[in-house]
């Protein structure tokens, strides 16, 4: 599938951030399944895998709150400045150093107790070839927590309504495809909603912002008008107001595998 730079869109998918509550849903759902994770564990070995600036993590590190010196934090993040930044900002939460995917180091460690994905499989080049690498890394009783949005979400119909203009098919993957791809492997998947509000200030330059997050560099060659109009029926007095919806996967691997 194609690739998508979050270098080049960085400031429109903070905009994201700042005027929607996904996170915060996202954190009290992961929050929720990991409840009680930490409480027999002498270690936890976390892979944040697509884990941008690390301000998601941060917020789910600070609510789930455990003993820095229990975890273990590794990190995978394409866009080099932000994984940077994420080791920066994660540091405190760790009494251990922070490790890349792509260092040596790493082959040290062979499996994880947490691996988080959270809204990064939709940009997988070969979705069925990362699901099964992270599976391979995932400890026996161990936990794959995914967020990704399906075909019911608001973003993603935009997502429908852009590529259809260009007569040509979401180039990205979606919660179904996950859902598939998690049949073919013997584990055991529990699968729930989360539910959240994006809600800015209407205006040109805002709408743009979320369209420039959800579809980089392809915005350059779709009718500008036709997609500004998306927003119309979203409009709530002075602001845009979408109430919608993403999936969360919860992964374990069967116990004989
Ligand atoms: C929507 S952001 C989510 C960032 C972070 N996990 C969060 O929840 O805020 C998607 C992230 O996936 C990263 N990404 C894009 N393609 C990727 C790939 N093929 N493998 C891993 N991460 C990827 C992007 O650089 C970006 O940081």
């Amino acid at each position: 599938m194609a690739a998508k730079d979050f270098g080049a869109i960085e400031t429109d998918y903070a905009f994201f951030m700042s005027h929607a509550t996904e996170a915060k849903s996202d954190v009290q759902e992961y929050a929720r399944q990991l409840a009680r994770f930490a409480d027999n564990r002498s270690v936890v070995h976390l892979l944040d895998f697509g884990c941008g600036t690390g301000e998601f993590s941060r917020q789910l590190l600070e609510t789930l709150a455990w003993p820095t010196a229990s975890l273990y934090l590794t990190l995978f993040e394409p866009v080099d400045h932000q994984q940077e930044t994420a080791a920066e900002r994660l540091s405190r939460f760790s009494d251990h150093a922070i490790a890349s995917l792509g260092e040596a180091s790493y082959d040290q460690r062979p499996t994880f107790d947490i691996i988080l994905s959270n809204h990064v499989l939709y940009y997988a080049e070969d979705l069925g070839q990362t699901v099964a690498q992270l599976l391979e890394r995932l400890h026996p009783e161990g936990k794959m927590l995914l967020a990704i949005a399906g075909s019911e979400n608001a973003l993603i119909k935009l997502w429908k309504v852009g590529f259809g203009l260009l007569d040509q098919p979401i180039p990205f993957y979606i919660a179904q495809d996950v859902e598939t791809i998690l049949a073919v492997h013997n584990v055991c998947v529990d699968n729930s909603p989360s539910h959240y509000q994006l809600r800015f200030p209407d205006s040109e330059e805002n709408r743009w912002k979320i369209l420039r997050f959800l579809f980089g560099d392809y915005l350059r060659q779709i009718p500008r008008e036709k997609l500004l109009e998306e927003f119309d029926p979203y409009v709530r007095q002075d602001h845009i107001e979408i109430n919608t919806f993403s999936e969360h996967f919860v992964v374990q691997r069967n116990s004989e595998t």
